[in-house]
């Protein structure tokens, strides 16, 4: 199985923080955002790894992470967007890297507590199809979200005014090699882009969608206030682990 971090876009949520740099590159606590998606998919044991991304500051990433040697990898593959097509568009430029075999894709901007792992290895164990992670929010709204009836997704809705359930479709998508088939036959949506909700409503049509409810907190990081939210969760984990119960101070 192989990894894919969809790391484009123009961050223009974040303006003016991603005027001058990619989203991914921007701190949440004490290193960049683009170490937490790629540091989870080296935690579920994935070793052969691509990274897509755009805009002006592609080559930082390679700057930055260069052959992935800090996460233990002997290689890291890259490849360019050209233009802002959306998240299946990003997708389809890894079709080559895929070459067949089954993949786990995470949103850049996508933070969590916990390993994927036991959700990749019931992927791994799935005859075909696709498998998501779901988590339940307060503000389901902001995301794409699951219909669930007697316990199956029956459909997934991009950011509704009324959503169906309070279960939403989180960053990390595992398809098998149908994926790319499927992206070629997507349309633009009405914000011009190939939606990655449109990829998974297709594998739904087909009967061949699986999930699990994702353990642990999950957040994006594409707004002011989930990146401020992620940094607060990341320095609490950070700090829990160095052994610490209480805030620490900072003196000067
Ligand atoms: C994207 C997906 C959405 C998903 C979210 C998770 O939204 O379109 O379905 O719930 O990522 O982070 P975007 O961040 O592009 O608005």
């Amino acid at each position: 199985m192989k990894g894919v971090i969809l790391a484009g876009g123009l961050g223009t949520r974040l303006e003016p923080l991603t005027r001058i740099t990619n989203k991914h590159l921007l701190p949440i606590y004490d290193r960049p955002m683009i170490y937490y998606p790629l540091q989870t998919l080296v935690d579920a044991g994935l070793t052969d790894i691509m990274l897509v991304t755009g805009g002006n500051h592609a080559g930082e990433f390679l700057r930055l992470l260069g052959n992935g040697g800090e996460f233990g990898l002997r290689h890291l593959n890259y490849t360019y967007q050209r233009g802002e097509g959306g998240i299946a568009e990003a997708l389809h430029l890894t079709e080559h890297f895929a070459d067949g075999e089954k993949i786990v894709v995470i949103l850049g901007d996508n933070i969590l507590e916990r390993s994927i792992r036991p959700s990749i290895e019931r992927f791994a164990a799935q005859s075909a199809g696709a498998r998501l992670l779901l988590k339940e929010v307060e503000d389901p709204e902001r995301f794409g979200v699951a219909d669930l009836r007697d316990g199956k997704i029956v459909g997934i809705e991009e950011k509704p005014a009324q959503p169906k359930s309070s279960f939403v479709v989180t960053g990390i998508y595992m398809y098998d090699e149908q994926v790319f088939d499927i992206i070629k036959t997507l349309k633009p949506s009405g914000r011009g882009e190939l939606e990655i909700t449109d990829v998974n409503n297709a594998y739904i049509q087909r009967g061949q969608m699986a999930y699990d409810i994702l353990e642990g907190w999950w957040t994006d990081a594409g707004l002011p206030e989930t990146l401020y939210r992620a940094t607060t969760l990341v320095r609490e984990q950070a700090l829990k682990r160095q052994g610490h119960t209480h805030p620490v101070s900072v003196s000067t």
